[in-house]
């Protein structure tokens, strides 16, 4: 049978750390690791560290036994949904994009620089001819 498998974002996974309610990211894996922080043997501080931002080289750089790896596993509790950026500010545009951004502007924009062009037609002559008057040119 197939099993459904829930899908969250970094920025999702990401609210969840204080030691009421921490997940952390391992592995592009997604853990509810609250109810196993006072029994860390490396402390819970540590752990709280390595919340809010993928937490794999943090759990590998402790040099976890395999049976701190099995015990990780029973936190599971779904995957990151890696198509998700993580900040989505921070989501580098495509060419494409940057060019469809460009147009945009283009099309709001485009009185302004015909409005700078009527605007010197119109009153250009209308100072050179006060000026000639003035001078006598
Ligand atoms: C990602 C954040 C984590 C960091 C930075 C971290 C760090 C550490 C450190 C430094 C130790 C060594 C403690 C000592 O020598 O006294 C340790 C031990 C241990 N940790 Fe973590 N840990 C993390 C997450 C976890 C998680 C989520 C689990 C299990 C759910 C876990 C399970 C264990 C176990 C069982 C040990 C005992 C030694 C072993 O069997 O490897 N740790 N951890």
């Amino acid at each position: 049978m197939p099993t459904l498998t829930k899908l969250y974002t970094m920025q999702e996974a990401s609210q969840h750390n204080t030691k009421d309610d921490c997940w952390i990211v391992v592995d592009n894996k997604v853990y509810d690791v609250t109810s196993y922080l006072e029994e860390h043997p490396g402390g819970d501080d540590v752990v709280l560290a390595s919340t809010a931002k993928d937490a794999t080289d943090d759990f590998e750089d402790a040099g976890h036994s395999e049976s701190a790896r099995e015990l990780l596993e029973s936190f599971c509790i779904g995957e990151l949904d890696t198509s998700a950026p993580a900040i989505p500010e921070l989501e580098i545009s495509s060419k494409k994009q940057y060019a469809q951004k460009v147009m945009n502007l283009t099309k709001q924009y485009w009185t302004i620089p015909v409005a700078v062009v009527g605007i010197s037609v119109v009153v250009g002559p209308l100072v050179l001819a006060q000026e000639v008057k003035q001078y006598n040119i």
